[in-house]
C-alpha cells in the first residue's frame, strides 16, 4: 500500500493553490478542488477517496470528556445536513463499524485556557479514516475539517485520501460582538458561535456594556440591568447557557465591561459613580463618544466595582476579564475641581495618568478575583506591563510597540467588520504584519491573535449575520492559516463556498438579507429585485453616520441595510474583465460574455422601474438603478472601442470618467459595485493606441 501512495503535494500552502500547483503538477494528479477554510498547515495527498454514504459513522475510540459524544452526534446531524444521506449514528457504537476512528489522547481543560492544544492530525484512506488530537478541542477543530473535506462528483460523495497535520498559527483568534447598541438575543448569540466554531474561532468576546445599554443581570446591583437595558438584558441563567454552548465548541467567552468611560448605561443606575453629577439616561440620541465617566478618585467606585466584578468573575469562567478602557474623553475630569486638585496632590501629569492609576485599581480587583487583565490599546501605559493584554484597535503599530516593551497584544485593528470592507482587506492585515518585522522572536511571541470586531450602530438581530458571514471566515483563516496563504483569489473560492455551507449550517446571513429584500419589495417580482440589489454593495459606519442623524431607535430597514457588503457578482465580473483585458489578444468569447452582462443591466430598469414605484422603502434606489444603466452603457460603449480596437475620444473619456467618479460616492449609504469594472474597460479604451 504505501509503495502505491504518491504524495501529491507538501506544503507550504502555497502549493495548494490552483494556479501555482496544477502547473506544476501533472493533469492526471490534479489535487481536489479543495474548499478548507481555514487551510490546515501541511496536507498530503494519496489518490483514493473514502465515499461518504449510507454506512458512514464516526466512533470515539478513545476520550473521556463529556463534550465529545455530543460533539460527534453533531457532526453526524451536519453530514445529514450537507449530503442529505440518512445516517445510522444513534445506534450503540462499535469500533470496527467506524468509517472515522476518533481518538482523543487527553482531557480537556476544566476551563479552557488561552494555551489550549488544538492540534489534530487526520488521515483518510479508501476504507476508512482517524482523526487524532491530544485535547477534545483538537477534536471539535479536526471534525470541522473532515466536514468540509466531504465533497460529490458524479460518482458519490466523497472525502480525497489524505493526510492533514494541523495546529493554528496564533492561539487567539476572536471575534467581538457588541449587544450594548443593539441587543442580540441568546439564539442569535448561539447561531455566531456555530459560525465560529466552523472555522475554527475560539474567543468570544462579549461587550455587554456600553453608553445605550448594560446587557447582563447583576444580582449585587439589580439597578444596572434593570435601569440601564430597557429590559433587554441577559439572565445570568442565559449567560451560563451560552458559556457552556461556546465550551461544547471549543470556544472561550470573555466578557467586556468597558470603563471608565462608554458607561452612561450604568451611570443612569448609579449615578454616584461618575464623575459629574447625574442624572444620566441610557444614550438613545446618537452612538457617541460621550463624556461621562466613571470617577477615578472616588473610593466608592473601587468598593462598588470589587463587588460587581466579583460576582462576574463567578459568572464567566475565562481566566481573563476585558475590562474595555477606550476613548476617555476627560471632559468630565477636567471639568471637575476635586479631580483637577487629586491629580495635583497624586503627580500626575494628565488624564492619561490618571486612567492609568484606575486601571492598576482595576488591576488589583481582578487579580483578587483570579483574573487577568485585556483591554483596548489605550491602556498601554509603562506603569502597566507584563500582567495584561493589549487589545490594538487604533494603530496596528500600537501592538508592535507594546510587544517590545514586553506586553502582550491581540489585533483589531483592520478587523473592524462594521466598515463594511471586502474580505481581501481584512485579509492581507496580519497580526504579525510589517510593523512587527523588526522584534525579536520572543517579542513576536507576545502577539497572540486577533479579533473581527462586530460593532453594533448599524446591525440588529435581523442584520448582523449578514455582515458577520461570510467575511470573517477570511480572517479566521488570516489567524489559522499560515503566513504563506497570501492568493486572495483563492481565498475568494473557497470563501463562496463557505458562503453557502455557513447557510447550509444554520447561518440566517443570506436567508435574512434577502427576507428584507422581500419585505421592501412588497410582493413584487423578486427575481427582478435581486438581479438589481446583486449589483449593490452597502456602504459602512463613517459613511453612514455622515448620511444622516441615526437614533437607537432608528429602523434598520432600508437597502443600506439589507444589502451585502460584499456583491458576488461584481467580484465575478471583476474577474472576467480582468481575464479579458489581460490578454492582449482579447478572447472573443471573454469579450462577448462581458457584452451580454451588461447589454442585461442596461436593459434591466424596464422591468425594475414598477418594482421601485411600489415601495416607498425603495424611492431611493431610483437613482442607484439609474446609475447601473448608466454606467452598463458606459461599458458597452468602451468595448465598442475596444472591440474595433479604436482609442476613445477624449470628450468621451471625459463624460465617462465624470460618471466614474460620481458612482464612486455613495447614495442612500450603497454603492453601485460594478463601477471599478467599468472604470478599468473605460481606461483600457482611452490607453488604445
Ligand atoms: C473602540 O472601537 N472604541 C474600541
Amino acid at each position: 500500500m504505501k509503495m502505491k501512495q504518491r504524495m501529491l503535494l507538501y506544503m507550504s500552502l502555497a502549493a495548494l493553490i490552483p494556479s501555482v500547483s496544477f502547473k506544476a503538477t501533472p493533469a492526471e494528479l490534479q489535487a481536489p478542488d479543495l474548499y478548507l477554510m481555514p487551510m490546515p498547515k501541511t496536507i498530503t495527498f494519496d489518490t483514493g477517496r473514502l465515499v461518504i454514504d449510507d454506512n458512514f459513522k464516526a466512533v470515539l475510540a478513545i476520550g473521556e470528556d463529556s463534550r465529545l459524544p455530543a460533539s460527534i452526534v453533531r457532526f453526524h446531524q451536519r453530514l445529514q445536513m450537507k449530503t442529505g444521506i440518512p445516517l445510522n449514528f444513534a445506534s450503540s457504537p462499535d469500533i470496527k463499524q467506524a468509517m472515522l476512528e476518533i481518538q482523543c489522547k487527553g482531557p480537556g481543560e476544566r476551563v479552557q485556557s488561552a494555551a489550549a492544544d488544538e492540534s489534530y492530525s487526520l488521515e483518510v484512506t479508501d476504507r476508512n479514516a482517524r482523526l487524532i488530537a491530544a485535547s477534545p478541542i483538537g477534536v471539535f477543530r479536526g471534525l470541522e475539517t473532515f466536514l468540509q473535506l466531504v465533497v460529490s462528483d458524479d460518482r458519490s460523495f466523497y472525502v480525497p485520501s489524505l493526510r492533514i497535520e494541523d495546529e493554528p498559527r496564533f492561539l487567539w483568534r476572536g471575534l467581538l460582538v457588541d449587544v450594548s447598541r443593539h441587543w442580540e438575543p441568546v439564539e442569535v448569540i448561539k447561531r455566531i458561535l456555530d459560525g465560529m466554531a466552523t472555522v475554527k474561532m475560539n474567543v468570544f468576546h462579549w461587550h455587554l456594556s456600553d453608553d445605550q445599554g448594560f446587557r447582563v443581570e447583576s444580582r449585587v446591583f439589580p439597578k444596572l440591568h434593570i435601569k440601564g437595558s430597557d429590559g433587554k438584558y441577559y439572565r445570568q441563567s442565559e449567560i451560563k447557557d451560552v458559556i457552556a454552548y461556546a465550551r461544547a465548541r471549543g470556544i472561550r467567552v470573555i466578557p467586556e465591561f468597558d470603563m471608565p468611560g462608554h458607561t452612561t448605561a450604568w451611570l443612569a443606575a448609579y449615578p454616584e459613580l461618575a464623575s459629574a453629577p447625574g442624572p444620566y439616561q441610557i444614550e438613545r440620541r446618537s452612538w457617541g463618544v460621550f463624556d461621562p465617566c466613571m470617577d477615578p478618585t472616588k473610593n466608592i467606585v473601587y468598593f462598588f466595582l470589587d463587588s460587581f466584578i466579583g460576582e462576574m468573575a463567578v459568572l464567566f469562567p475565562d481566566e481573563y476579564f476585558h475590562i474595555g478602557g477606550d476613548e476617555v474623553t476627560g471632559k468630565q475630569w477636567d471639568a471637575s475641581a476635586r479631580i483637577r486638585n487629586f491629580k495635583v496632590r497624586e503627580k500626575m501629569k494628565n488624564n492619561r495618568d490618571l486612567q492609568t492609576y484606575f486601571n492598576r485599581q482595576l488591576l488589583k480587583i481582578l487579580k483578587k478575583h483570579g483574573k487577568k487583565m485585556i483591554g483596548w490599546d489605550e491602556i498601554l501605559h509603562p506603569d502597566l506591563r507584563k500582567d495584561v493584554i493589549v487589545q490594538s484597535w487604533r494603530r496596528q503599530a500600537s501592538l508592535a510597540e507594546g510587544a517590545h516593551l514586553g506586553i502582550k497584544g491581540i489585533l483589531s485593528f483592520g478587523y473592524y467588520l462594521d466598515h463594511m470592507r471586502p474580505a481581501s482587506f481584512h485579509y492581507q492585515i496580519d497580526p504579525l504584519g510589517k510593523e512587527a518585522a523588526n522584534l525579536t522572536e520572543q517579542e513576536q511571541e507576545r502577539i497572540l491573535g486577533g479579533e473581527a470586531c462586530m460593532w453594533a450602530e448599524f446591525v440588529n438581530p435581523e442584520i448582523i449575520e449578514s455582515r458577520l458571514w461570510p467575511r470573517t471566515a477570511a480572517i479566521a483563516e488570516r489567524l489559522w492559516s499560515p503566513f504563506s496563504m497570501q492568493d486572495t483569489k483563492d481565498m475568494y473560492r473557497r470563501l463562496e463556498y463557505m458562503d453557502i455551507e455557513l447557510d447550509l449550517f444554520g447561518a440566517m446571513h443570506r436567508k435574512n438579507s434577502d427576507r428584507m429584500l422581500h419585505r421592501m419589495a412588497g410582493g413584487a417580482d423578486f427575481e427582478v429585485m435581486k438581479n438589481f440589489t446583486d449589483l449593490l454593495k452597502a456602504t459602512g459606519y463613517s459613511t453612514r453616520r455622515k448620511a444622516r442623524q441615526y437614533y437607537s431607535l432608528t429602523p434598520l430597514n432600508r437597502l443600506a441595510d439589507a444589502i451585502m457588503p460584499e456583491s458576488e457578482t461584481a467580484l465575478r465580473f471583476e474577474i472576467l474583465v480582468d481575464d479579458a483585458l489581460s490578454n492582449q489578444f482579447l478572447s472573443a468569447e471573454l469579450i462577448q460574455q462581458i457584452q451580454e452582462r451588461l447589454a442585461g443591466w442596461q436593459n434591466m430598469n424596464d422591468t425594475l422601474k414598477p418594482v421601485i414605484a411600489r415601495s416607498y422603502l425603495l424611492e431611493e434606489a431610483k437613482p442607484l438603478s439609474e446609475l447601473v444603466v448608466d454606467l452598463s452603457k458606459t461599458g458597452l460603449e468602451a468595448l465598442n472601442y475596444i472591440k474595433a480596437r479604436q482609442k476613445a475620444p477624449e470628450a468621451w473619456q471625459k463624460k465617462a470618467l465624470d460618471l466614474l467618479d460620481g458612482a464612486d460616492k455613495p447614495q442612500a449609504e450603497v454603492l453601485v459595485a460594478i463601477g471599478p469594472s467599468v472604470r478599468k474597460l473605460v481606461g483600457f479604451a482611452a490607453d488604445i493606441r
